[in-house]
């Protein structure tokens, strides 16, 4: 366990050679992978709950952990309070260990760009972190997320520096803001969520905040 061993398992996620390889991939992850982000100083948990907090204060709102992986943020956010909170993944793997923390209400394995198994307007604020990256969902995922969020509610999500214009989220987000499904609420400086990590503590990102129309 240390800075070389998290940097193996981002390397190896980073180069995933499909969704199949990458599910695989954060199965076997999630063992050590909340130890391992700590070791580089990850950053995206203080950032997004402190977005949620702002602009979500009510402790009853229905919130969606979208990617929850082992579930740090509702971790978190429990321990401010939050109680009734979700969470989606991909890998088994990693929603055994978000489960194991009891503090959502529902886990269910689910793929970010395909259609979601919730119903329209299900959700009074929605978070993402970590998964809209390089090789994991996919910009078309903020449709459905917004389909599923209730008129007026928070979208709360990260995205790669670089990604945003190279895998079309900032196409696919203007294009829900000109549609006037969602409006642009705010948006972070660039951060870097890795910092004490060799391999990517190059690595870029950006928190936004978006509020459906309502
Ligand atoms: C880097 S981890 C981030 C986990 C958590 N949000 C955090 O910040 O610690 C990325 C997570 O997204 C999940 N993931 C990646 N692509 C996905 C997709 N298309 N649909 C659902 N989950 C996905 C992975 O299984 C993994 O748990």
């Amino acid at each position: 366990m240390g800075k070389d061993e998290t940097d193996r398992w981002l390397e190896q996620v980073y180069q995933a050679s499909g969704r199949e390889d990458l599910r695989k991939l954060y199965d076997s992850w999630s063992e050590s992978y909340d130890a391992d982000l700590q070791h580089v100083g990850y950053l995206h948990a203080p950032i997004i709950t402190g977005l949620v907090a702002r602009h979500v204060p009510s402790r009853d709102a229905a919130i969606l952990d979208a990617g929850v992986g082992t579930g740090a943020i509702g971790n978190i956010l429990s321990l401010l309070g939050y109680n009734n909170l979700s969470g989606l993944d991909m890998s088994e793997g990693m929603l055994a260990k978000a489960r194991a923390r009891e503090c959502y209400v529902d886990l269910r394995k689910g793929v970010l760009g395909e259609a979601l198994d919730f119903p329209d307007g299900a959700f009074d604020a929605i978070l993402s972190t970590g998964t809209f990256t390089t090789g994991h969902a996919p910009a078309s995922a903020f449709h459905e997320l917004t389909r599923i969020l209730e008129p007026g509610g928070f979208l709360l999500f990260t995205v790669g520096t670089i990604i945003w214009e190279e895998q079309g989220f900032g196409q696919v987000l203007d294009g829900l803001v000109r549609a006037k499904k969602l409006a642009a609420v705010e948006t972070t400086p660039i951060y870097r969520p890795l910092p004490f990590s060799p391999l990517e503590s190059g690595f870029t990102t950006r928190a936004h905040v978006y509020r459906k129309a309502g």
